[in-house]
């Protein structure tokens, strides 16, 4: 067949591009009930209440919304309305609670007391939906929200099943949430995804990762994929390797106990960080679908080479922090933390190196780093360029030309900026300067909260920002022979870098070992 018979070629427009399905703003969900389990705990206090109040605040929720906690505290309604009126003066963005929107939002704010493990608080719980359904007009659309310990997540699931709460009676759609962590190794993850999908289909489950709320994470997709100028230089050929890095100030806080048991390779890299690496490294989806971003996403995680047990001691590198200081504050050691073991080798600090074997990035490294007491909180994805061919000003006085780097800043200063070199006015040499794009000087306003995108998406049945099954197990299979590496390691000479530095020295051997050095941020 001639080209002729093909016609002209496609044209490129807003039409054409990949997000041609919109990104899916300014919709508002049909009314439904949130239950919250764990509606005692702290992210319902922190995060989800005030999230929910803000979209309220902005108009994105629909009439009749309402929130039904669900916890063993000795609370009535009331009682739950004052804690989560007191959380969303402390924790929401906008400040304190607005008298009249307040009012109105707290009539659709309910409690149930009850025991996540007994039968009959399940029981009531149908009857008080029902019962929330005629009076608020919810139309029998629920979220199920599993803000508990992970622990409780199974049996919650089982006891919603054998009470019939996984479907709504009255032909309304029924959804649950999955906070992280999902599982704590692979075979805990698939043991979770195979209780949870004996009572929901996969298209009411919605596993959480906040990163994903994130606008500068989203903001990943649409960078790459609605400019024409970024893909082509986004390969082999033109990226040298690929920094992402979450650093954080805070020590663990108070949740050494969960922390001790967790350790920084599941609590930040599993998740967070491998959101971050799948996004950048991702082939364009064919739409902007649940199901058509999250195959690409998970092509990049089947696509990456294995680490062995044996090999996870050579491609990492664990920390612990001891004591040292932070902006000028003392800071204690992590083993001097609540509820964590005086000899813990919980990790507070990780990096390693992955290689994805595909024909975009086949001998690109990407390198991960995240930890806990470092100096600064700040996260960003660093895209390294090859140096020029060749060094037409190698004369000129400066050590080295510095390679050009695309850096995405997650936060804070949400931006991007592109170094590179230019020639000092009157002088004969060479320095490093940046374009710089700030959402804040660009667009004015505040960026949402991870949650208020998140707890949307969810009402309106959009699964494309949260986990599907095959990548959460896809990510697990990924790091679990590095944590079976681990375990059966000699303990570490722990604690082995200050609270306050950037990391252990074996962070920047393993950099320098490659050839190249961890970016200063
Ligand atoms: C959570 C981790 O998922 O993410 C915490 O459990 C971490 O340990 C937090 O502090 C970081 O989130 P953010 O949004 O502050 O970067």
């Amino acid at each position: 067949m001639s080209n002729e018979a093909l016609g002209p070629p496609p044209t490129t427009g807003p039409l054409d591009n990949p997000l041609r399905t919109g990104l899916r703003l300014g919709r508002t969900p049909e009314p439904c009930t949130m239950v919250i389990f764990g509606a005692s705990g702290d992210l319902t206090s922190r995060k989800l209440v005030p999230a929910l109040y803000n979209l309220a605040r902005e108009r994105r929720l629909p009439a009749g919304f309402s929130v039904l906690g669900f916890a063993r505290r000795a609370w009535d309604d009331n009682a739950f309305r004052e804690v989560l009126h007191a959380a969303v003066t402390a924790n929401s963005r906008s400040g304190p609670a607005e008298p009249d929107l307040w009012a109105s939002f707290a009539e659709g704010i309910f409690y149930h007391r009850a025991s996540f493990d007994e039968p009959a608080g399940y029981t009531t719980l149908g009857a008080r939906l029902a019962a929330i359904d005629s009076e608020r007009d919810t139309g029998g659309n629920r979220v199920f929200y599993l803000a508990t310990p992970p622990e409780a997540y199974a049996e919650i699931v089982a006891q919603l099943g054998a009470h019939g709460l996984n479907r709504s009676s009255n032909g309304g759609w029924t959804r649950i949430i999955i906070e992280k962590p999902f599982g704590h190794d692979l075979e805990s993850a698939r043991a979770l995804n195979r209780q949870v999908l004996a009572v929901f289909d996969e298209q009411q489950v919605y596993r959480i990762d906040h990163y994903l709320g994130k606008e500068t994470v989203q903001n990943l997709l649409v960078f790459r994929f609605a400019n024409g100028i970024f893909e082509p230089v986004w390969n082999r050929r033109y990226v040298d390797h690929v920094q992402l890095t979450v650093a954080e100030s805070i020590g663990v806080e108070d949740r050494g106990g969960y922390y001790d048991r967790a350790g920084a390779l599941r609590d930040m890299i599993q998740n967070h960080l491998t959101q971050l690496l799948t996004l950048t490294a991702m082939e364009p989806p064919v739409a902007y679908d649940p199901d058509a971003v999250r195959d690409e996403k998970v092509k990049v995680l089947r696509a990456i080479r294995p680490i062995s047990p044996a090999e996870a001691l050579t491609a990492t590198v664990r920390g612990q922090y001891g004591p040292g200081s932070i902006s000028g504050h003392p800071v204690g050691g992590y083993r001097a933390e609540r509820a964590v073991a005086s000899t813990s080798q919980t990790e507070t600090y990780v990096a390693l190196r992955l290689f994805i074997e595909n024909w975009r990035w086949a001998g690109v490294p990407f390198y991960l780093r995240s930890g806990k007491a470092l100096p600064r909180r700040v996260s960003e994805i660093a895209v390294q360029f090859r140096s020029a061919p060749t060094m037409l000003f190698a004369d000129t006085p400066v050590n080295a030309i510095e390679p050009n780097v695309l850096a995405i800043k997650i936060q804070p200063d949400e931006g991007i900026s592109l170094t590179f070199g230019s020639k000092v006015p009157g002088q004969a040499q060479i320095r490093p300067v940046s374009m710089d794009f700030r959402y804040g000087t660009s667009f004015g306003v505040a960026s949402p909260e991870a949650y208020e995108r998140l707890l949307l998406d969810c009402m309106l049945g959009d699964g494309t920002l949260f986990t599907r099954r095959d990548e959460v197990e896809a990510s697990w299979a990924l790091l679990t022979p590095i944590l079976q590496g681990w375990a059966a390691a000699e303990p570490l000479p722990f604690p082995n870098y200050e609270a306050g530095t950037w990391g252990p020295a074996a962070a920047d051997a393993f950099m320098a070992r490659d050839g190249r050095a961890w970016r200063r941020l």
